[in-house]
């Protein structure tokens, strides 16, 4: 059996090179799936075994000799590379300070964000982890000022007709359906948003996606892991600030897009079925931080 993804499906095909394989049991212990085990003292492999080979590389990643080839489920031989040296790598200072500097940036120069830089930040999202190999997270790029205009505008013709749904006469009904925290969420945030987003675009305002110059939207397939988008995102987000740029994640669309918007789905290339995702902004910033400001999370238990 081999997990099916939105890609995917049937196992990869797994080579060991005995004149190489040393026996020694490494990519045995680091194989997730199962189709690696020691048999009378010698290496075997059968892609189909538990999970089957899904093509995580964890075998070929350890092998110190190179005897283990793995390929198919959208993994090449090409794609197995050295490992940046450790002294190469961010240290966690250098991360920590990254992720500190970081803000919601919702001032862009008119600065259009290069191609380059663009697959800078793609190269960065294909390193997330993800569910079940190989990803199914999708990128929708809005490249330029227009078309994330252009988007918006689609989004504002989505809220308009489907206002109604969260309009206080619906909230007892949303009650019984989603508890009281979801009545809570419609009254204070998701309503008041959208006919605030609504009435400041009719003034030639956009507060959804504050005129940036660039937006892309993560979705996947509904075989993924629903929080892949996310982490492919945030992923982005980090490569982004890295590359100089600005972001911000914008939460207001997803729901709607996955819940209905089949008009939009469709124009944009974003499959019916696909799950929840993302958008992220993305712009060089118009603004300019002299403090950071350090959080907390709700509660940190250890058990
Ligand atoms: C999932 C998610 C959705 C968000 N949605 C929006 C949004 O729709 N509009 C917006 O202006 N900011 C949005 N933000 C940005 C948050 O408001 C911002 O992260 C928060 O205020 C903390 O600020 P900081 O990112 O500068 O630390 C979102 C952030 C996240 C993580």
């Amino acid at each position: 059996m081999t997990i099916k993804t939105g890609r995917a499906q049937g196992p990869a095909k797994i080579t060991i090179d005995y004149d190489r394989c040393s026996t020694c049991g490494l990519c045995v212990k680091a194989c997730s799936a199962g189709p690696l085990y020691m048999e009378n003292k010698k290496l075997q492999a059968d892609a189909e075994r538990m999970f089957g080979c899904m093509a995580c590389g964890q075998c070929l990643a350890v092998c110190p000799r190179g005897a283990i080839h793995v390929e198919g489920r959208e993994l090449r031989s090409e794609d197995v590379v050295a490992i940046p040296p450790r002294e190469t790598r961010a240290s966690y200072e250098e991360l920590y300070k990254l992720m500190l500097a970081r803000r919601s940036v919702r001032h862009y120069k008119e600065q259009k964000v290069e191609r380059a830089v663009i697959a800078q930040i793609i190269e960065a999202v294909t390193t997330a982890p993800m569910g079940i190999p190989p990803s199914d997270v999708q990128i929708l790029v809005l490249d330029g000022k227009e078309k994330v205009a252009e988007f918006a505008q689609d989004m504002t013709a989505v809220w308009q007709q489907t206002r109604w749904m969260f309009a206080p006469w619906t909230w007892p009904l949303w009650r019984v359906l989603m508890g009281k925290e979801m009545v809570e969420m419609l009254r204070t945030f998701i309503y008041p948003l959208i006919n605030f987003l609504l009435e400041k675009r009719a003034r030639g305002e956009d507060w959804l996606f504050y005129h940036a110059p660039l937006a892309m939207y993560f979705h996947t397939s509904p075989y993924s892991d629903p929080v892949d988008p996310l982490i492919a995102a945030t992923y982005a987000m980090l490569a982004a600030e890295s590359l100089g740029l600005g972001s911000c994640m914008i939460g207001s669309i997803a729901p709607f897009i996955k819940s209905g918007a089949t008009k939009l789905k469709d124009k944009y290339h974003i499959p019916r079925k696909n799950q929840q995702g993302l958008m992220l902004i993305l712009g060089y910033p118009d603004i300019n931080y002299i403090h950071a400001i350090k959080r907390t999370v709700a509660k940190v238990d250890f058990y």
